[in-house]
């Protein structure tokens, strides 16, 4: 039995499960708590407060009433089950901003609002909170990861015969991640034949992006056969995803969308997303403008990248000597003059609206067989050297006669792998 060399499986993956439902059960456990706390709170009359933040905390004390009547203080016990409940929302959301969403803020009764020594109490229960608890660091947004490390080790070790694409993905997202101010979103485009690998990198880039990888609140995935098979239905589609577009950014200050079969989207929803790429002028100073990563994924262009690394290949040159100059002019060229696809006329495409065209080169047997190694070794399956060939070799090779790309890829091998099962 071979040993594994490749560390497949990643201790994060393993983690999600078990810490969303720990998160679940918090919120329970620490109710009691913070009723307590809040009964600790003094009560603040309802009339007597200033704006918030109008006032200054000192201010607010002076101007504070004398302790109200019996009849006030009786609306204030009413309004303390509301006002509570408020609380919790807020200190949750501060805690676990993924979860404010699905919760309702109960408006509270007139002339309430959150008043400032609540708020500072909220602010150093908090602070207490996250003492002992993995919040988010420095006020940052604990769905967004940014690990750059992972990603990196993940092209990689994870990817097979992207020596291109895997650079050209970390450089374009790590510089725009990283750089101070940007004033549009970043577009790529993957394109390549199936089972070279687009999907799979645009999943890593969610795992090591976002804490909930690809079921993270800030990534949307839009697969166009299965979420906008009907033209007919297209109005419908385009509210949709103008609402899913606007709402996701609004929520999360990095977003990323990943449009799938791209080469399938009507081109009414492409047009849509047009507005969303250009640049703008940027806001106010100080006013961290949000940052949307959208990636488009398709097979356009699959066959003559193919063609073109065929005849290098054929000329004497390693793969790994093949660079984006050698693809780059016949692939826009290629995406552009394709008509049975709308992406290649699109706005998106003429306008130059997309930062970079990547190309994901045809997978070879080298490459296949290390793909059947992974498969085994992410399912902790033993395998033995020649299992690996007879997958491998399983796999149709094109062209005619040279045979040597893998015209599915990788893709389906760990179906494939069943069938070598003792
Ligand atoms: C980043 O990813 C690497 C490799 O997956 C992992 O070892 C490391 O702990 C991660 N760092 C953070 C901060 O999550």
């Amino acid at each position: 039995m071979a040993t594994p060399i490749l560390g497949c499986a990643r201790s994060r993956v393993a983690v999600g499960p078990g810490l969303s439902e720990a998160e679940a059960h918090r919120p329970v456990m620490l109710r009691g708590t913070f009723w307590l706390l809040l009964l600790l709170l003094p009560l603040h009359p309802p009339g007597t407060q200033g704006h918030r933040g109008a006032t200054s905390p000192g201010q607010e004390a002076e101007e504070q009433a004398p302790w109200p009547s019996i009849q006030l203080l009786q609306e204030q016990l009413m309004t303390v089950e509301s006002l509570s409940r408020r609380y919790w929302t807020s200190f949750s959301c501060t805690v676990w901003p993924d979860h404010c969403e699905d919760q309702e803020v109960p408006t509270p009764p007139l002339g309430w609002s959150l008043p400032v020594w609540g708020q500072r109490a909220l602010e150093s229960f908090t602070e207490w909170f996250c003492s002992f608890q993995d919040c988010c660091a420095d006020g940052g947004d604990c769905r967004i990861y940014n690990n750059f490390t992972g990603l990196e080790s993940d092209l990689r070790v994870r990817l097979h015969g992207q020596h291109l694409a895997s650079k050209l993905v970390l450089r374009a997202v790590r510089g725009y991640l990283e750089t101070p101010q940007v004033d549009k979103a970043l577009a790529l485009s993957f394109h390549g034949w199936s089972g070279t690998g687009k999907n799979f990198v645009a999943r890593m880039l969610a795992e090591n992006l976002y804490r909930d990888g690809i079921r993270s609140d800030c990534v949307k995935m839009f697969i166009s056969t299965f979420h906008f098979p009907h033209a007919k239905h297209v109005d419908m589609y385009k509210e949709e995803l103008r609402w899913q577009v606007q709402e996701t950014r609004r929520r999360c200050h990095q977003s990323m969308f990943i449009f799938d079969e791209v080469e399938k989207l009507h081109p009414e929803l492409l047009e849509l997303l047009g507005p969303h790429l250009e640049p703008r002028v940027p806001k106010a100073q100080g006013m961290e403008p949000p940052r949307t990563i959208f990636l488009f994924l398709s097979n356009l262009g699959g066959s003559i990248i193919s063609e073109e690394v065929l005849s290098l290949l054929k000329a004497g040159w390693s793969r790994e000597e093949i660079t984006m100059q050698h693809l780059e002019t016949p692939l826009q060229a290629e995406i552009m003059k394709s008509t049975d696809s709308g992406f290649g006329s699109s706005r998106l495409v003429k306008e130059n609206l997309i930062d970079i065209f990547v190309p994901f080169l045809p997978l070879e047997y080298c490459h296949v067989r290390l793909c059947v190694q992974d498969a085994f070794l992410s399912q902790d399956l033993p395998y033995t050297e020649e299992a690996l060939d007879e997958i491998a070799k399983m796999m149709t090779y094109v062209p005619e006669g040279e045979r040597r790309f893998s015209s599915q890829g990788c893709k389906s091998i760990s179906q494939r792998i069943n069938l070598f099962l003792p």
